[in-house]
């Protein structure tokens, strides 16, 4: 039974998984180098997101996160709609997570535990929910399941030479 549930868990997330991982997938091949704030300072004095966040990575991720999700669609398995909406807002919380972390200091590219981790899937399922009701076991998986899967990941992408560092 939980099996199940956790399985279409994860055809259920992959559009917001995908797009959180296609930046460093596809940054050999787009250069990702207009960052989305431009440069500008928040009022703080440092960057609003930093140039970790630029518009090619944000793009490339909504696009490739919605393309997974047609195909599921079109094996049945996902809507188009919510896989675009749980690609975006992976991106936008992918960048919260930036923003957060200028804020308190964290400079682009150092790690910090759980926000790295978890702000783009838990904003991905809270924007879901403004056309879908997601299930609120489907947010717990995502607590477990995620963080050792991201740094998982990032690992990987580190030893394919993805990624300067490994979180
Ligand atoms: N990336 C991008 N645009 C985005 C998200 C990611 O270009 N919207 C690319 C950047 O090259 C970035 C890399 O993917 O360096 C890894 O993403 P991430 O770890 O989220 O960014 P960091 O460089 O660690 O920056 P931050 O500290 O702001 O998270
Ligand atoms: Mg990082």
């Amino acid at each position: 039974m939980i099996f199940n549930e956790l399985f279409e868990f994860i055809i259920f997330i992959l559009p917001c998984y995908v797009a959180n991982a296609a930046p460093v997938a596809f940054n050999k091949i787009i250069p990702m180098k207009t960052p989305i704030d431009m440069g500008r300072k928040f009022i703080d004095g440092r960057r609003i997101l930093g140039d970790g966040k630029t518009i090619e990575g944000f793009t490339t991720g909504v696009c490739v996160g919605t393309f997974v999700g047609i195909i599921l669609t079109l094996l049945g398995h996902h809507q188009i709609l919510t896989s675009l909406i749980l690609a975006f807002g992976a991106m936008l919380g992918d960048a919260l997570g930036s923003f957060i972390k200028r804020r308190l200091g964290v400079p682009r590219g150092k790690p910090l535990p759980l926000i790295d981790q978890l702000t783009f899937v838990v904003v991905a399922l809270i924007l879901c929910n403004v056309i879908t009701n997601v299930p609120l076991m489907y947010y717990i998986y995502s607590l477990v399941i995620t963080p050792p899967l991201h740094l998982g990941s990032n690992y990987v992408a580190y030893l394919l030479r993805l990624k300067k560092v490994p979180w």
